[in-house]
C-alpha cells in the first residue's frame, strides 16, 4: 500500500467549525434542511437498501456526523443493528430522548480520532462536503482502520453537478453561509486504492439537490 503523508488536524479549524454548527442547531433545531421529509423519503430507503444489500448481518454501526441523529435511529430501530454509535461535532441537534430510548451512544467528535471501537458499517452521510477536502482522505483512512472484516463505509455527499455546487470546487451554502466543498474522493479510484480500499457501488440520487454516494470496502 502506498504510504500517504498524515496531516495534522488543525484544532483552530475544527473549533471554528464546531461553533458554526452549534449556532446552526441552536437557531434551527430539528428544522434544519437535511431533516426535511422530502430528503428522508429518499435517503431512508437508500441507506436501508445499501445496508441490506452490502452488509445484511451488520451488528455494529457508527453514524459519523449524525446531525439530528435520524439515521442513527434508523440503523437501530429499522435495521435492528445492535450497537449504534453516533458521533458529531455537537449534540445540539440530536433527539436525546430517542437516543436514550434506543440506547444509542453519542460521542462528541471533531475527527475520527475521537471515536473508539470497530464497526461493520460506518455511515458518513452529508458530512464530507462540509469539511475541507484536504482532510477527506485522512478521515476515510481512519474510517477504514475502524472497520471490522467485511465492513463497509457508506459515504454520501452533494454531487459535483449539484445545482448549488454546479461543478465548482467550493461555494457558500445559502442556508448556513458555511463553505460547501466538492468531494472528489468519492469518485477517485486511485486515491481509494492507495488507501487499500475500493468502491463497490456508486450512484447519484436525483433530488432538488443532487446527492452522490459510494459504498467502500477494503480491497
Ligand atoms: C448536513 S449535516 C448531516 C447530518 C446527518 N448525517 C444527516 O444526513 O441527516 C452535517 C453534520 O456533520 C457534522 N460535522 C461536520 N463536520 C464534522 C466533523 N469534523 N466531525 C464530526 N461531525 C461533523 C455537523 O455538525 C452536522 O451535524
Amino acid at each position: 500500500m502506498h504510504c500517504k503523508t498524515v496531516l495534522v488536524y488543525s484544532m483552530e479549524y475544527f473549533n471554528q467549525l464546531r461553533k458554526s454548527w452549534e449556532k446552526t442547531y441552536t437557531e434551527h433545531g430539528s428544522s434544519v434542511p437535511w431533516a426535511k421529509q422530502e430528503y428522508l423519503d429518499v435517503f431512508v430507503p437508500t441507506i436501508s437498501g445499501l445496508i441490506k444489500k452490502y452488509h445484511p448481518k451488520a451488528n455494529s454501526a457508527l453514524d459519523y456526523g449524525t446531525g439530528t441523529g435520524q439515521y442513527a435511529v434508523l440503523l437501530k430501530r429499522e435495521l435492528g443493528i445492535y450497537t449504534v454509535v453516533a458521533a458529531d461535532l455537537t449534540d445540539k441537534g440530536i433527539d436525546k430522548t430517542l437516543f436514550e430510548k434506543h440506547k444509542i451512544k453519542f460521542v462528541c467528535s471533531d475527527t475520527p480520532n475521537d471515536v473508539s471501537g470497530t464497526y461493520d458499517v460506518i455511515l458518513c452521510w452529508g458530512v464530507f462536503h462540509c469539511i475541507e477536502p484536504k482532510y477527506h482522505e485522512q478521515f476515510l483512512s481512519q474510517f477504514a482502520g475502524m472497520l471490522n472484516a467485511g465492513g463497509v463505509i457508506i459515504l454520501g455527499s452533494f454531487a459535483p453537478d449539484d445545482s448549488h455546487l454546479a461543478g465548482q470546487k467550493v461555494k457558500k451554502s445559502t442556508f448556513s453561509n458555511r463553505d460547501i466543498f466538492h468531494v472528489k474522493i468519492i469518485d477517485d479510484n486511485n486515491a481509494l486504492a492507495a488507501l487499500g480500499m475500493k468502491a463497490i457501488t456508486r450512484d447519484n440520487i436525483g433530488l432538488k439537490r443532487t446527492f452522490r454516494y459510494a459504498v467502500i470496502k477494503a480491497k
